[in-house]
């Protein structure tokens, strides 16, 4: 049985796969839809999510699925004290799959050594998002025509933001990938991604504290909230959540094909006179991820 807790879970040739697929629902989309006819998907959601979370759903349903589940642990036997591995053995007799995200880093991984069904990492703390990260790759296959061969621009909190984690992660097994890691110097990129990751893969990378600097040579530019929940002091984030703000007169000097990305939820980093901009995609992006997330359902079930 496999389970998605890492992107590393899947390699390049079965995300590269789940991508056509993702395609070809998007263009055959009744092919589709009795596929996954009496399965259930459970949506386990200890942490607050909109698109993650509906659009997972969204996607069970539109294969003839259905789904159950809780949106905040307040809700659930959690609130009385049970542990995850308990949750998760119980519902793994309701349910075929399920898709869970949790404060804590690791939960994901450890709910997976208890469970009689697949589990998919919908995040973990401030650790990674795989599925985000699958709706990323899709954004760029789809927008950009390739997934080698390009300058990526990663912006705002590098430390806490797990979408930016799993999205190096991925793109890094790519050919000719570089980065600019653009943050302010206590949101940096952690120290264990840097050498597991961008060392391990001979990645080259530049760090800087602002947008301007390698801007006009981005391919793609991937804004980032700061995860205000992860943080211990109040006046720290206060201090750092508008740091960088996205506005056109900024986008003059970026190229005419750049592709602006971001996870969502927009908080201030990218000013709303930005979203008529062609080279937006953030929207795009979040509907990319029902294809993807369908397509993934398909793979962890065996479903051809
Ligand atoms: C991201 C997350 O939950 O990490 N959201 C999402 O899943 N699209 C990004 C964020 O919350 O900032």
């Amino acid at each position: 049985m496999k389970h998605l807790i890492d992107i590393k879970d899947l390699s390049v040739d079965e995300i590269d796969e789940m991508i056509k697929v993702a395609k070809d629902i998007i263009n055959h989309p009744e092919k589709y839809s009795h596929k996954c006819d009496n399965k259930i998907l459970a949506t386990l959601f200890f942490e607050p999510s909109t698109r993650t979370r509906l659009s997972f759903e969204s996607a069970m349903m539109r294969l003839g699925g259905k789904v159950l589940g809780f949106s905040e642990a307040n809700s659930s036997s959690v609130s009385k004290g049970e542990s995850v591995s308990d949750t998760i053995r119980v519902v793994g007799y309701y349910s075929d799959i399920i898709a869970m995200r949790h404060p804590k880093e690791g939960a994901p991984y450890v709910a997976s050594s208890n469970s009689i069904v697949p589990i998919i990492n919908a995040g973990d703390g401030g650790h990674n998002h795989p599925t985000q990260t699958l709706t990323d790759l899709m954004t760029i296959s789809s927008e950009k025509g390739h997934l080698d061969d390009l300058t990526i621009g990663v912006c705002g909190d590098l430390k806490f933001g797990r979408t930016v984690h799993s999205l190096i992660n991925a793109m890094s097994r790519y050919k000719n990938i570089k980065f600019v890691l653009i943050s302010p110097d206590e949101l940096k990129l952690p120290d264990y991604v840097k050498s597991n990751v961008l060392d391990k893969c001979k990645i080259k990378y530049y760090e800087t504290n602002t947008i301007e600097e390698y801007l006009p040579k981005l391919d793609i530019l991937y804004m980032t909230r700061v995860q205000k929940e992860r943080f211990f002091n109040e006046e720290d984030y206060k201090r750092l959540k508008d740091y960088y703000i996205l506005t056109k007169d900024k986008l003059k000097i970026a190229k005419k094909d750049l592709c602006i990305m971001h996870p969502l939820p927009r908080v201030n980093e990218i000013a709303t006179e930005v979203d008529s901009d062609p080279r937006a995609k953030y929207f795009e992006q979040a509907n990319y991820g029902r294809f993807i997330r369908m397509a993934l359902i398909l793979k962890m079930l065996n479903i051809k």
